[in-house]
This record gives C-alpha cells, structure tokens and sequence, in this order.
C-alpha cells in the first residue's frame, strides 16, 4: 500500500466520514510491516510490549530505553499508518520537564504522538508536551500503569457516576490539548456517553462500536501472546502461536531424523572441484574427527 502518510488531519477526516479507524499495537519491523502493507490507520507502540515481546508481569517494568529500541524498528516500518508512542510508567509523571524529554525522544525517533495514561491528574504533563509542540493522545478507563489502584484488571466507568468522572477527566484532557483519548476496559454505552460530549477523536479498546477507531493487540489478535490474560473484548484472526510451535517441532523432528538439511538445501560445485575435495577428504582426516568417527 502506498498511500499517503496518515496525520491528525487524516484521522479528523475520517471521523468527519463517519469512518472508523483501524489501531493496532506493533513492537517490531516485521509485524509493523504487515501492518502497513494492510492499510492500517494507526500503530501503537503499547508499553503492553512489557508482557508480549519481554516476557515481563505488567506494563510497570519497562523503560523508555527499552521502548525507544521498540519504537525505532515500528518507525522504520510504518510508512503509512500514524505511530504513537506509549510513553512508560514515570517517563511522564514527575514533572514537565521529564514529560517533554520522554515525549520528545519517542518524536525523535519518529512518532507522530504519544500517549499518556490518566486524565485530570496528568493534564498539566499534558499541557506541557503540547506547549512543546508534540501530538498528545489521552488513556483512560482501565490504565494498567495503575493497577495497583484499580485492584486488578478490571471493566471501569460501569455507573453513572463512573461515567461523569471519565467524562470530567476527557474534558480535561482536551482542555490541555490533547488531540486524542483512548478508553479502555469500559462498556461501550459509558464510551459513546463520553464521545458525544467530547471534541477529541475517541479510540476505544474493549469500548464497544460507538467510538472513532478501534485498538486490538497485535498478540491478542494473532494468537501469540504467551500469558495468562484473555481479554472478554478480543476477537481472534490467526493462531500464529500454535503454528510457530508446529513448525519449529517439525523442524528439530527433522534434524534429529537426518531429513534436514536434503540436498536441495545444499550448495551445488563442479562436479570435478567436488571429487577433488572428497578424495582430498579421506587422504587428510584431522586426528581428532578420525578418533569420533573410528
Ligand atoms: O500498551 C498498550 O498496548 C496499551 C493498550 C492496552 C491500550 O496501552
């Protein structure tokens, strides 16, 4: 696909066509090629990276180096869709400063924006990354860079109460600049309340249809997230795990049976060079092999 380079525009545009935006988490070249290829509008570079691509407990452990090495490769694949980073727990939160300095190595090595979590509590780091001339994306609803508050992996805003507190924190949010808010973990009567109250283009992860894209994990929709959490909201294309499995199984049944590498995997000389070499073989055979293969 060659289409041009999605910008905020683009994704304005979209909405002001009633047309949804496609979202997806990519952490490397190849899956962020494949994404491209496939007309996606947007990519994010999830800090989620922490439990698909390192194997760790929760979002809580990666670090802005480690997303940067992430970001770099999905930057270089993605000529297309809009690529927003996800900045990690406390590369935005002690103060502006840091915000600006985190935000502004993702743009440096290439995103369009950046995503922070929290509303109303994080708008003046908002504000801030906006004043310094940088793309802001908004998440609320379930936030696992405070899963220690929310007791868990939890569906958030499920009352009316919950609803108005998501709602005062998107106001916040776009009051700070932000061009964008995803909503996580919410059910999706709770999202389109806040979407038409709000002027931001409104994403949603396990957010229901009334909202302006929707966000899948790569691994959740591929099958190869290695890991206990199952979301209720995804839906399953591929069953990439199970097939890299089969294939790597078949690949050391065959190595083991002496049927790999066939020569057809082998690399073809004169004929007359090769009988050299094999009457050069048994004239010369190193001690050592001599002795293994006596
Ligand atoms: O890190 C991530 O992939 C995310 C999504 C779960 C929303 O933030």
């Amino acid at each position: 696909m060659t289409a041009r380079k999605v910008t905020v525009a683009t994704l304005s545009a979209l909405k002001a066509r009633h047309e949804k935006a496609v979202f997806i988490t990519a952490y490397d070249y190849p899956t962020a090629t494949f994404a491209d290829r496939a007309g996606v509008d947007m990519i994010l570079v999830g800090d989620s990276a922490a439990m698909t691509m390192l194997g760790l407990p929760s979002t809580l452990q990666i670090s802005l180096d480690e997303m940067l090495v992430f970001i770099r490769a999905v930057t270089r694949a993605a000529k297309h869709a809009f690529v927003v980073g996800d900045l990690p727990f406390l590369s935005y939160q002690p103060s502006d400063e840091t915000a600006i300095r985190s935000a502004g190595a993702f743009i440096a090595a290439g995103c369009d924006a950046v995503k922070c979590e929290g509303g109303s509590r994080v708008a003046r780091r908002v504000r801030a990354m906006v004043d310094a001339g940088i793309a802001v994306m908004g998440h609320l609803g379930l936030t696992p860079q405070s899963l220690g508050q929310l007791g868990g992996y939890r569906v958030q805003g499920k009352s009316l109460a919950a609803a108005e507190q998501l709602l005062r924190d998107a106001e916040a949010l776009e009051r700070a600049g932000a061009f964008s808010v995803l909503l996580e973990a919410v059910p999706a009567e709770t999202a389109a309340f806040v979407r038409e109250r709000v002027d931001l283009l409104v994403y949603g992860i396990g957010a229901g249809p009334e909202v302006d894209g929707q966000l899948v994990i790569s691994h959740d929709l591929l099958g190869n997230f290695v890991g206990e959490i199952a979301p209720k909201f995804v839906k399953r294309y591929a069953d990439v795990g199970a097939n890299v499995e089969r294939a790597f199984a078949e690949y050391a049944r065959d190595v083991r049976a002496g049927a790999f590498p066939g020569p057809e995997h082998c690399y073809q000389i004169d004929a007359a060079d090769e009988a050299l070499i094999r009457a050069a073989r048994q004239r010369t055979v190193h001690p050592v092999v001599a002795a293994v293969t006596a």
